[in-house]
């Protein structure tokens, strides 16, 4: 049976849909079968990640009970599969945002993980996206309005029966003053699973021309490596290391000249 993670967080703009579409890539890099919700239906980030905006079928259509999950499925890279919300005000103004919960249930046993990206907040579409999945990951920056806001989502998340699993803290610049893994995981009481950088690549991949998750468009990116390491420590896979070194250079002319 699938695991299902909402990632969420209190405050707004800390990377929760970086974070989601990212690990959704890195675990479908690493062989996962992976599906990548995108339940922030006021927004729809995800789509233009993706390059899905022209979708015909989205979620809003599953929420309005208009549409099957499956005809909001989507090809993304690696193999992900990726249900794109939806851009209709009209649309939006119409859903049921409980509906998530069914919907979900009837795919969990096709994917080794479902990924929902969650609006911020504590509104009804957050505490539907945390509903409709048995674990949380929440996203913090390491600042204290962040944090505040990450344990206030946390005793939510527990109140609407969804397991806090592991916190990310994204954008670390290393600045004085900033929260280090140690506190934050002592003041939220729950395991840290990796840092991310802030890196100019990842704000980079949204606003080119052709829009890409930073795993894919800048794999070597310090970014990038950092969320490959949780994928590995969240699905228990090792990263294959890319041979690129000197002495496989030497190897390879080696290779060549006989
Ligand atoms: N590690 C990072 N380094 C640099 N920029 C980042 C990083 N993570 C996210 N960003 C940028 O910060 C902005 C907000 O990120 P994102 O949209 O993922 O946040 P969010 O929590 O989903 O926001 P919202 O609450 O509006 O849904 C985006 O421009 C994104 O490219
Ligand atoms: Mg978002």
């Amino acid at each position: 049976m699938g695991r299902t993670f909402s990632v969420v967080s209190g405050k707004g703009g800390v990377g929760k849909t970086t974070v989601a579409a990212n690990l959704a890539v890195a675990l479908s890099k690493l062989g996962e079968k992976v599906l990548l919700v995108d339940a922030d239906v006021a927004m729809a980030n995800i789509a233009l990640l993706f390059r899905l905006q022209s979708s015909p079928i989205t979620l809003q259509d599953v929420l309005l009970g208009e549409s099957d999950i499956y005809d909001a499925m989507y090809s993304g890279p690696f193999g992900l599969t990726v249900v794109p919300s939806g851009l209709s005000l009209n649309a939006y103004r119409r859903i049921n945002p409980d509906k998530l919960k069914h919907a979900i249930a009837t795919v969990k046993n096709e994917y080794d993980y479902i990924f929902v990206d969650a609006p911020a907040g504590i509104g009804d579409n957050a505490m539907a996206a945390m509903a409709a999945t048995d674990e949380a990951i929440i996203v913090v920056t390491p600042d204290p309005a962040s944090l505040a806001d990450a344990l206030k989502i946390k005793l939510v998340a527990e109140r609407v029966g969804v397991k806090p699993y592991g916190s990310i803290i994204n954008m670390v610049r290393k600045l004085p003053g900033e929260a280090s893994e140690d506190h934050v995981r002592e003041l939220l009481e729950l395991a840290v699973l990796g840092s991310i950088p802030d890196d100019p690549e990842v704000r980079k991949s949204i606003l080119l021309k052709n829009p890409a998750p930073v795993v894919v468009r800048a794999p070597n990116s310090p970014a990038s490596k950092a969320i490959m390491q949780i994928a590995s420590r969240i699905s228990g896979i090792q990263i294959r290391q890319e041979k690129k070194g000197f002495l496989t250079f030497i190897r390879s002319l080696f290779k060549k000249k006989k």
